[in-house]
């Protein structure tokens, strides 16, 4: 394995988290405007809810689904990479940095798990959640990423 594959892999891995993320900030939002509609009188409220439905559906289905696997593919890729082809063996995943890393982004992925549950319950008509919640709870997958990123760009380390 050359080092040039693991420089692409990292991009494509880069790439394919910004879409991640795009998506995961956004789609909140189309949930709150959503929940807002509840107290708007019908046609409105129908005509409304129904297009801001085609959009989360779309935004799940076509952007956060597919680049969340994406990010997986080229995250996991270059464990491989470090493990097999540099010859660091195991004991990488266990490097501080990259075990936040890993609970970092086991925490992104339990978010859109959540955000996926709602995506289908707001469908079914059955969702509890208020325009606030959703306002509020936005910044958390940012928040996340930013554990995530700087654990990567830092190598930080203990002692
Ligand atoms: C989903 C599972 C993920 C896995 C398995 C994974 C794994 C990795 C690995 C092994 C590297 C290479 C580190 C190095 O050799 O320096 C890397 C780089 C990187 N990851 Fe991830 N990652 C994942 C998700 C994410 C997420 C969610 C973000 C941001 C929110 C992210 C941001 C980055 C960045 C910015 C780099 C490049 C760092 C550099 O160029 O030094 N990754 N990732």
């Amino acid at each position: 394995m050359s080092f040039e594959v693991f420089n692409v892999v990292r991009g494509l891995h880069i790439l394919a988290v910004v879409a991640w993320m795009a998506g995961m900030l956004f789609l909140p939002r189309l949930y709150a405007y959503d929940a807002e509609q509840s107290g708007k009188a019908e046609p409105l409220k129908s005509e409304m809810q129904g297009l801001l439905r085609i959009w989360q559906r779309r935004l799940l289905k076509i952007i956060i689904n597919p680049s969340m696997a994406a990010t997986w593919v080229f995250g996991v890729w270059m464990i491989l990479i470090h493990v097999y082809g540099f010859g660091e063996g195991w004991g990488f995943v266990a490097r501080p940095w990259m075990a936040t890393k890993l609970l970092a982004v086991v925490a992104l992925s339990g978010w859109h798990g959540f955000l996926s549950g709602e995506f289908r319950r707001i469908q079914a008509g059955t969702s509890v959640r208020s325009g606030r919640f959703w306002r509020m709870t936005n910044e958390i997958p940012f928040l996340i990423a930013v554990v995530a990123v700087l654990s990567v760009t830092t190598e930080w380390t203990l002692g």
